[in-house]
């Protein structure tokens, strides 16, 4: 039930470092969950490394939606968060009625980009029952208009807006947040000063948890882009390529052993 799955989310704080990761379709929900996998998030990163889109601006809630459907066929053990996409927060009314859609569609529960500046959509969602999980620092949804990723937190003035954030976000009720290319230093200093867990991509290692896209931890991002903040890369897209290569030899030289 999605309370408990909610509570063991925030019940990790202190205790156990939460790892988690994106999904976009069936059977790699699967195969995440039954890694034992405790968070799943259709985030909207699916623009950039599944639809072929240049950023998440472009992503629809109909794409999330369809998305979301595929993962959450597969049943997850995990809790299935929905990132809300570009344009569907603009107000209360369009955030309730947003989450709602994602929430039909299998979501467990919303992720909104953005602290105090959304504190009333936030304050709404909640409000309708449906948990929400928080992201502040570098929010890919404002990397067009920051002319790209840039880590946060680096100035005092900067420092003390995310304090703020984390500190409103979470007294709205939010049961984490994710603490996207923050400083480190400052997003130690998030997660010692709130209740709720911080989980960090990007963020040093002093946050409640981590969380990748998957498609950066096995390698098969477009263009064989690998973030700084990925350790190790599984550079998958090398192998398929050469399953296909000899597949095709075979299929070119069928007498060949
Ligand atoms: O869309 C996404 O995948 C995300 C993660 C980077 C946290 O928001």
């Amino acid at each position: 039930m999605t309370p408990d799955k909610v509570q063991r989310i925030r019940a990790m704080k202190g205790r156990e470092r939460i790892a988690a990761l994106t999904a976009y379709d069936f059977p790699m929900a699967q195969m995440l969950d039954s890694a034992g996998i405790p968070l799943l998030l259709v985030g909207d990163s699916l623009g950039m490394v599944v639809l072929g889109y240049p950023d998440t601006t472009m992503v629809t809630m109909e794409d999330m939606e369809h998305h979301i459907r595929a993962v959450a066929r597969a049943r997850p053990q995990a809790l299935l968060v929905a990132d809300m996409p570009y344009g569907s927060c603009v107000t209360p009314a369009k955030a309730v009625e947003n989450a709602r859609r994602l929430k039909a569609a299998g979501a467990e529960a919303v992720k909104t980009e953005g602290g105090r500046r959304i504190l009333p959509q936030i304050a709404a969602i909640l409000a309708e029952g449906i948990p929400l999980l928080g992201h502040l620092g570098m929010l890919p949804q404002n990397s067009v208009i920051e002319g790209g990723y840039h880590v946060k937190g680096k100035s005092d003035e900067e420092r003390l807006a995310l304090i703020d954030d984390a500190k409103a976000v979470a007294q709205a009720g939010a049961f984490a947040i994710v603490l996207e290319l923050v400083a480190a230093p400052v997003a130690a200093e998030i997660t010692a000063q709130i209740l709720i867990p911080t989980i960090g991509i990007g963020a040093g290692r002093k946050c409640d948890g981590e969380i990748l896209v998957i498609t950066d931890l096995l390698g098969t991002s477009p263009g064989g882009f690998i973030p700084k903040h990925v350790k190790k890369s599984w550079r998958m897209s090398e192998q398929i390529r050469a399953a296909v290569v000899e597949w095709k030899e075979g299929v070119a030289h069928p007498d060949q052993p």
